[in-house]
């Protein structure tokens, strides 16, 4: 969750700092370092990292193995950066001896993730949901290094822009969809005290995900325009069901009032099915789909998915689980023992209330700046951006130090809250 925040800081200020990024074609070297940074540097470490706290969790076991999670750690830390500047420098060969490095690293994760599933020998979606996300990361990276070194030689005979749409989804859809349409299933009951009344809708959702990416993903490396359409619409409705089965879970809900982090999760649930509408209009064979600057094109749905779908679906969940684990590590131990202080007392929701809302409006002029290419209105959107990051961080770091500098004194508790106990 450190790292995260390290990266999403870096990755908001390089945005603000070169909001003309988002202007150019987005196959441009600083575009994709910028997307890299954003999605391996803050998503990925972030859904690692609660795959580690919350899968024993959600599971009922434990974690097969710390150590490979610490090796997995040292890796993506030492990688990732040596992969942005790969991109931002267009240097090939650097690219592919970091991307090496994160991509051991992430089969670390992902063996630990299959044995520590086999190991509490379930197979609801959640499970399943655990064992195919990372399953989907290992094709992307593995892709992503082929692509590396096709760009140095052009060995495939394909064209590369169509290959990297290929690589996008695959780690789009097949990681971060797939444990979204799994894991939320155990995290808004937890933190909702509620419950999955019916488990087919959120079945449906994550097979026909799976369905979908499966022919998606040739049929937009192949440039099968028809194929990507029915395929992405495949997808569409993938999304559809999970977001029944969603709202069919918080219709149980014991806990009525919805707290920020939660609502901005979901406000992130709804833009990634929005973005999923959109990438299905752009795959449909009228539209032109190229990858030149400007209009309603590929930029747009990046802006929609990072922006408006997994920053605060991310943001909005790190705001529940990171107290919510920082508690567990640093007093649960103490329970019984002394007095400690609620969960809830730990961050600070008015400075993550500032910072999503800030985010969440600098949605629109991003998406406007990138479609009319107004350079004024994406310096006003990014640094919008990076403040709202600003005051997330700033609590989140703020809750984080419970865990060097734990209260020793309880802090005053909370009306309703239980001094002991845990509160989702
Ligand atoms: C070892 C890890 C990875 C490597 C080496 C890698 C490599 C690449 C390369 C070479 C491209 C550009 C392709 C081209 O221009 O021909 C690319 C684009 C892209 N990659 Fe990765 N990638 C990795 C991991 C990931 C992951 C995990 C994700 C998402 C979960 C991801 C998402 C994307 C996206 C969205 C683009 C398109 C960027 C744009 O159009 O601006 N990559 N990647």
């Amino acid at each position: 969750m450190g790292l995260g925040l390290v990266w999403l800081a870096a990755a908001s200020g390089l945005l603000a700092l070169q909001p003309g990024l988002l202007g150019l074609p987005h196959v441009h070297p600083g575009v994709i370092a910028l997307t890299h940074a954003w999605v391996l540097g803050f998503f990925v470490t972030v859904a690692c990292g609660a795959v580690y706290q919350l899968a024993p969790v959600a599971l009922g076991t434990t974690l097969w193995s710390e150590r490979a999670g610490w090796w997995h750690l040292g890796l993506h830390g030492m990688g990732v950066p040596g992969m942005v500047a790969g991109f931002w420098t267009w240097n090939l060969p650097l690219l592919g001896a970091f991307g090496t490095l994160v991509a051991v690293g992430v089969f670390l994760f992902a063996v630990n993730a299959w044995v520590t599933v086999r190991r509490s020998r379930k197979t609801d979606p959640v499970a399943w949901s655990l064992i195919l996300a990372p399953a989907w990361l290992v094709v992307t990276v593995l892709v992503g290094l082929l692509l590396a070194a096709n760009r140095a030689t052009f060995f495939i005979p394909a064209d590369p822009v169509a290959l990297l749409r290929a690589h996008a989804h695959l780690g789009l859809v097949g990681f971060f969809a797939t444990l979204l349409q799994g894991v939320s299933f155990r995290l808004v009951p937890m933190f909702t005290l509620g419950e999955v009344p019916n488990w087919r809708p959120v079945k449906s959702g994550l097979w026909l995900t799976q369905a979908g990416l499966l022919g998606l993903a040739p049929a937009l490396a192949f440039h099968w325009r028809a194929a990507s359409a029915l395929f992405a619409f495949v997808v569409v409705v993938s999304f559809a069901a999970s977001g029944w089965g969603l709202a069919r879970t918080l219709a149980t809900r014991k806990k009525r009032a919805l707290d920020p982090g939660l609502k901005f999760f979901l406000c992130g649930m709804a833009g990634l099915a929005l973005a999923a509408v959109i990438g299905f209009v752009l795959a449909l064979p009228t539209v032109p789909g190229g990858s030149a600057a400007g209009g309603f094109n590929a930029m747009v749905y990046g802006v929609v998915i990072v922006a408006g779908g997994l920053l605060p679906a991310i943001g909005g969940m790190m705001c529940k689980i990171v107290p919510f684990l920082v508690w567990m590590r640093a007093y649960g131990p103490k329970v019984g023992r002394g007095p400690t202080p609620p969960a809830g007392s730990l961050a600070r929701p008015w400075l993550h209330r500032v910072g999503l809302t800030l985010q969440w409006i600098a949605v629109a002029p991003l998406v406007y700046g990138v479609w009319f290419l107004d350079i004024e209105l994406l310096r006003a959107g990014a640094w919008l951006l990076a403040i709202g990051v600003g005051f997330l961080i700033a609590d989140l770091v703020g809750v984080l130090r419970h865990l060097w500098r734990p209260l020793t004194a309880p802090a005053a508790p909370l009306r309703g809250v239980a001094r002991t106990g845990v509160s989702p």
